[in-house]
């Protein structure tokens, strides 16, 4: 048995004790052990179906073997870098991602986050313009955008709560609505440095842009002559059923951050990816912007598996035909609750299901947790219900989730009126 009471003094005394009382109300107050596939079992043998995927990081499902093996070979030989000579996995890594990624993205810096590769992006663009002599810092993003944690992630995300403990942020961050064309057009001008656009907005709630919003923003920068910047540290990899979610508009950046997927669930590891254009002023300047773990042989050998293992099972057409199945049991499931079910939306296997009330959506977890599926909202939308599994989910067990989800809606549809007819 676990001894559960005693993690979650450590819990309280050396962690956040509010982040254990929010997982206990979830649902998730157990202590996790292992995990591979769809699953994770915790230290009690108690067996959950992944429905979160850790927010995107596990597409090639948990503890692939293909990545596991190559991260267990290169530690046998050299786990981090003397930081003095060349790396062969970062070498290789950087060729498959430079061959993978659409337009001209050819030079990319290693990190060891989504953060992390947004700071690098930001400051990318930022010297591109200083080094013209023609500075501008003007970046233009999206209400609800989340593009990190960090100061400079933090900048141009979008939700409020996150931000105004920590203002005054970094200057010259304007944000518009996102899936606004015009909005974004009237926003950009000649001292605007970027635009930075997740291709679909993962924690605003898996909102997908109209077709064409994609181009129009890169026209709207082409206008300017600013940068264009795709977070695709979520949606990167085949989450929303082609290899980056921009493929959708058939557009590409002239920046491009990566996280998540890439290190195949096993380690972690950050990218931001841009043109020899963009890349110039770090040719003279090669120290400018440095990571001692970024770009790690193990980091690197992982991403180069996982790459590689998504490629090879097509998981981008999986992730289209899962989604499709997923979100069309989900609009029926909509229908038979039309009172508590907003909207259901998603691209590919990033999928959100948004309730009228955020307290309704915070008990269909909970009751969804007593099933032993993982699942959890959006960050910057709690109020939406986000479906994000790995993409080697199966149809069966696709359908089964719709089964719970359709017992807990039910569930709580009855509480509910219970309560009405008592209050
Ligand atoms: C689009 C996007 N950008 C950046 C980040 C930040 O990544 P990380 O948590 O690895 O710093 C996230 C994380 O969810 C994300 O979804």
């Amino acid at each position: 048995m676990s001894d559960l009471a005693a993690i979650l003094t450590k819990y309280k005394l050396y962690l956040n004790p509010g982040l254990a009382k929010l997982l206990d109300f979830m649902g998730f107050g157990v202590v996790e052990h292992r995990a591979e596939g769809c699953y994770v079992w915790d230290e009690d043998g108690n067996q959950y179906l992944d429905f979160l995927g850790g927010f995107g990081v596990y597409s090639l499902g948990h503890n692939p073997p293909e990545v596991r093996a190559a991260v267990h070979a290169q530690l046998d030989l050299m786990p981090m870098s003397s930081r003095l000579m060349m790396s062969r996995q970062q070498a290789d890594l950087a060729e498959l991602l430079a061959e993978i990624t659409p337009g001209e993205l050819r030079h990319t810096f290693f990190c060891n986050s989504g953060a992390e590769a947004v700071e690098g992006a930001i400051k990318l663009v930022r010297m591109f313009f200083h080094a013209q002599g023609k500075p501008r810092t003007r970046i233009v993003s999206t209400w609800e955008a989340f593009h990190g944690k960090t100061l400079g992630g933090l900048s141009v995300s979008g939700r409020a709560k996150y931000r105004a403990p920590f203002e005054p942020l970094i200057p010259g961050v304007v944000h518009v609505p996102y899936g606004d064309a015009e909005a974004l057009a009237a926003a950009v001008d000649d001292n605007t440095a970027a635009v930075i656009l997740e291709p679909v907005q993962g924690e605003a709630g898996a909102i997908t842009p109209p077709d064409g919003y994609l181009r129009a923003a890169r026209e709207a920068c082409d206008r300017h002559g600013a940068k264009l910047i795709f977070d695709e540290v979520q949606t990167g990899f085949g989450r929303t059923g082609y290899l980056f979610g921009c493929e959708h508009d058939g557009v590409a950046p002239d920046v491009m951050t990566l996280a998540k997927a890439l290190g195949g669930g096993v380690m972690p590891i950050g990218a931001v990816i841009t043109t020899p254009e963009v890349w110039q002023p770090m040719i003279a300047n090669p120290l400018i912007h440095t990571s001692t773990w970024g770009g790690n042989p193990l980091a690197c050998a992982a991403g180069l598996a996982a790459v590689r293992s998504i490629i090879a099972q097509d998981l981008a057409s999986k992730a289209r035909e899962r989604g499709n199945q997923l979100l069309a049991g989900l609009r029926e499931l909509q229908g038979q609750f039309p009172e508590m079910v907003k909207s259901v939306r998603g691209r590919g296997l990033l999928v959100g299901v948004e309730f009228f009330d955020e307290d309704i959506g915070g008990l269909c977890i909970a009751k969804l947790a007593l099933k032993k599926l993982l699942i959890a909202y959006a960050l910057n939308k709690p109020e939406t219900v986000r479906l994000e599994p790995p993409l080697v989910v199966t149809a069966e067990q696709i359908d089964l989730v719709l089964g719970y989800l359709r017992e807990a809606l039910g569930e709580t549809a009855e509480l509910v009126a219970a309560l009405k007819s008592a209050g």
